[in-house]
């Protein structure tokens, strides 16, 4: 018989649904310019991108916000954008602009991508030293999660090149070529799998879709463009990886949230900030949830930050809640206001 393990992980026990007497919880982007210790590394690594394809410094990061702040899982520091890197596009990040990419805008284009994950392998082996490293440090009953961007949204950033609010050359190639625009959401389909199936065998224990874009998605395409994707995505690491939970985050997909809960087959849904309690609850009776704190109430602390984290653990905790915010750590966070929150958390009574 395999006997249980003494303390059990509790994001992965709240992900299968089961009752709960803690609320684990992790941040988006709790691994970031808001920590002076990441300052400290980025500054030394200079550019962005070299820490992701660092595994030393990567594992590094990945464990800050733990150290600090206790929380119940560390995402692995790395970015969504390797994808669009691994199959041909140039990336760069410059300062104060974001993300560049060469921009995907014709057949010619989408048929000359081709996915080398050979590239990837550092942050396979940031995975594996993160891993160790957990050990090493105590951090046995913390989860280790793995990510990708969902298809969409990659090909948002593809199709762009670059955040323009609204992604307009994302509809045009659309309505321009249907055919290749399909195309490309089924290479990055595949590559989505590849990369995630490969960050699971180095140690993820939970993986996350973030499909950041899904409020982009004209409501004719959201079950064609989001949901399908994304169950071909579950269905094929659930043939190998069965007990690794899927974490769907279609952030501002509104009225969609249900349909993308049912159809897609994740294991849990991300809600972000503009989810009402009554909304959640909802989608909470179909699957369990995460969120979804306004990251702005955790920039701004104090009453908002408490009366905000409190209504949303007495809205939702109890059974399949994981505490997470609604997008990621803006970066003028004070970490004590973070502090603030871990401790309203970990002190909540279920
Ligand atoms: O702590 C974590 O959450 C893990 C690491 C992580 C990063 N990016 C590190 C990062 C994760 C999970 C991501 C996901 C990501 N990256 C998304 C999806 C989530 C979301 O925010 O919607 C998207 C859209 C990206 C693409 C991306 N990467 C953008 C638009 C930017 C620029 C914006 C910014 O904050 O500067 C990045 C850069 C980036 N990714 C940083 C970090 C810590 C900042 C880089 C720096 O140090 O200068």
């Amino acid at each position: 018989m395999i006997e249980k393990p003494e303390k059990e992980k509790i994001v992965l026990s709240a992900l299968s649904g089961r009752e709960q007497t803690k609320v684990p919880f992790w941040l988006m982007r709790q691994a970031g310019r808001y920590l002076p210790e990441y300052r400290e590394i980025r500054a030394k690594a200079g550019d962005f991108l070299r820490m992701v394809y660092d595994p030393e410094l990567a594992a590094e990061v990945t464990l800050q916000p733990l150290r600090r702040f206790g929380m119940d899982a560390a995402i692995i520091f790395s970015d969504i954008l390797v994808i669009p890197q691994a199959m041909g596009c140039e990336l760069r990040f410059a300062e104060g602009e974001g993300p560049i990419l060469s921009p995907v805008r014709g057949k010619l284009d989408i048929e000359k991508l081709s996915y080398e994950p050979k590239t990837l392998e550092p942050v396979y082996e940031a995975l594996s030293v993160t891993c160790e490293k957990m050990r090493g440090e105590g951090f046995t009953t913390q989860t280790l999660i793995g990510f990708s961007g969902g298809p969409w949204t990659l090909a948002c950033y593809m199709i762009q090149g670059r955040s323009v609010p609204g992604f307009p050359a994302v509809a045009a190639l659309m309505e321009a070529d249907p055919h290749g625009f399909d195309v490309l959401i089924e290479k990055l389909t595949a590559a989505v799998i590849a990369h995630l199936t490969s960050q699971i065998e180095a140690g993820a224990e939970v993986v996350q879709i973030f499909e950041s874009w899904a409020g982009l998605i004209p409501v004719d395409l959201f079950e064609k463009v989001a949901i399908n994707p994304v169950r071909k995505i579950t269905s094929a690491l659930k043939n190998s990886y069965p007990c690794v939970p899927v974490i769907g985050f279609p952030r501002g997909c509104g009225k969609n949230y249900e349909n993308y809960a049912k159809g897609s087959s994740v294991d849990a849904v991300g809600l972000d900030e503009t989810v009402t309690r009554g909304h959640g609850k909802r989608i909470q009776s179909l699957k369990p949830v995460q969120g979804n704190l306004d990251p702005g109430a955790l920039l701004e602390g104090g009453d908002r930050l408490k009366v905000e984290t409190t209504g949303i653990l007495e809205a939702f905790a109890g059974k399949g809640f994981v505490f997470n915010l609604g997008h990621g750590v803006i970066k003028e966070t004070p970490p004590a206001h973070v502090m603030d929150l871990a401790r309203m958390i970990q002190e909540f009574k279920v």
